[in-house]
């Protein structure tokens, strides 16, 4: 027998109350943070979508093996216990704990970026980009094309293009460390990547004598998408595409923060023997002995059970419907939203959305704002407020303005996604009402952390 609704798969052993206020309260408290969401206090948002990092629900069985944790300096059996899980599924020769993704990416463009350098991927998130562009190389997105085209809807919006990678490597291969591809692609909308394109970067890089990394945040969810979408796929257990997923790549990173359900940690990954020594003699410099990182034995613990449930096929169905579901809800609206929907987040074409707002003046602020102020809601802008500056310090429109509504994994309830919806539609007939903003400070990188506007 099958059901119409795929309920959330999980009971709610544990709770934590949610506030309800005003929106005149809401009015003066995002005023006070300069219109900046990363300034709210918590407290003061009842929805908070800005992040499906490190904001999951562990599981008892998690909070159980917290318990567990083997808080030896070197050695510890958590450590043990972490590296068979990871390696359960991404079976690379060294695995390098760290205490969150970017400090894997700190570490590898450390060793591989540099002055002159540059390095493509299907689309760098902000935090890689930055590592890059910190170490003096270009960080070059080369996306495929569907990828740009909010209304295509392309099963694998999230792929790097082959030809423009191959022409990069003919042009400039002396200045190209290696070839990385993030999955899902969370920058373009948490698109995912096929196997066959990941098969084919692959090869492509090694042909040109580079090593692959897979920036694999969101994997289960990418191995999913694959199961559902990729000729041929669709009767294998998800653990195996996951391990034909790194299988052919030489190397990755990871934060733990998103598919494993922890609340901190993260991981680098290497098959080459001399690059994966290198990356240890940084990480006891910056985070610690290699047999815990950044991170504490309970910490190990909590990531190897999460790998577990992660790939839980029950879990991802429910978790890619959740997606999907307010997405269509919102289309049925009239609000924009990226098609087909990403894994782990709704993106709104804010830039459609409110037309009448010029991407440099901010579209996807402005209706991050709205959210806020209306329903209590936190999202994310991810478009010229993100992406805009340039390492020179100018300024220019972003591929795209999108909104993120990400979902914390586990946390939130279709009633609560109801409610989101209730609050767009309380915007939509006031949408030509909203205004822009200008940034009144903002710091030389990832402006959109701590940037101050003003209403325009
Ligand atoms: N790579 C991707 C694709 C990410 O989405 C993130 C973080 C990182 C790397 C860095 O990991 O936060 O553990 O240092 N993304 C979060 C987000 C912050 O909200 O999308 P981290």
């Amino acid at each position: 027998m099958t059901f119409r609704t795929i309920i959330e798969p999980f009971r709610i052993k544990v709770v934590e109350p949610i506030r309800l206020n005003s929106p005149e309260e809401r009015r003066r408290l995002i005023a006070a943070a300069g219109y900046n969401l990363f300034a709210l206090h918590a407290d003061d948002v009842l929805i908070d979508l800005l992040t499906d990092s490190g904001t999951s629900a562990m599981s008892a069985a998690q909070w159980g093996a917290l318990m567990q944790g083997d808080e030896s300096y070197a050695g510890a059996r958590s450590w043990y216990r972490f590296e068979a899980a990871v390696r359960e599924l991404m079976p690379f020769r060294h695995i390098i704990p760290t205490h969150q993704g970017r400090a894997a990416e700190a570490i590898l463009f450390g060793l591989l970026g540099g002055p002159g350098k540059c390095i493509p991927s299907n689309t760098h998130f902000d935090t890689t980009r930055a590592h890059v562009e910190a170490s003096g190389a270009d960080a070059i997105d080369l996306l495929d094309g569907p990828g740009l085209d909010t209304r295509s809807r392309h099963p694998f919006k999230g792929n790097m293009d082959l030809a423009r990678l191959e022409r990069l490597l003919a042009e400039r291969g002396a200045d190209v460390p290696c070839v990385m591809s993030t999955v899902t692609n969370n920058a373009i909308g948490g698109q995912p990547v096929s196997l066959e394109n990941l098969k084919a970067t692959a090869a492509l890089a090694h042909r040109h004598g580079k090593p692959f990394f897979i920036d694999g945040c969101r994997f289960a969810e990418n191995a999913y998408f694959i199961k559902l979408r990729e000729p041929g796929q669709a009767e294998r257990p998800v653990p195996d595409i996951v391990r034909d997923m790194f299988a052919v790549a030489d190397g990755m990173t990871m934060s733990a923060k998103k598919d494993a359900f922890a609340n901190m940690g993260g991981w680098l990954a290497f098959n080459d023997d001399e690059l994966a020594a290198a990356a240890r003699n940084r990480l006891i410099l910056t985070e610690g002995f290699p047999t815990y990182g950044g991170l504490a034995g309970r910490d190990l613990e909590a990531i190897a059970q999460g790998l577990v449930e992660i790939v839980d096929e029950h879990y991802l169905e429910y978790r890619l419907r959740t997606s999907a579901y307010i997405s269509e809800r919102l289309e049925a609206l009239g609000v924009p939203v990226l098609q087909p929907s990403g894994g782990h987040a709704v993106f709104v074409d804010a830039r459609a959305f409110l037309p009448h707002i010029p991407p440099l003046q901010y579209p996807g602020q402005a209706l991050a704002v709205a959210l806020y102020e209306t329903g209590g809601v936190r999202a994310c802008e991810i478009g010229t407020v993100m992406f805009g500056r340039r390492p020179d310090g100018s300024e220019a429109p972003a591929a795209m303005d999108l909104v993120r509504l990400a979902l914390p994994r586990r946390v939130y309830t279709q009633s609560h996604a109801d409610y989101l919806v209730e609050v767009f539609e309380q915007i939509v007939p006031r949408r030509s009402a909203l205004r822009g903003y200008r940034i009144a400070s903002a710091p030389p990188a990832l402006r959109h952390f701590s940037a101050r506007f003003a209403p325009l």
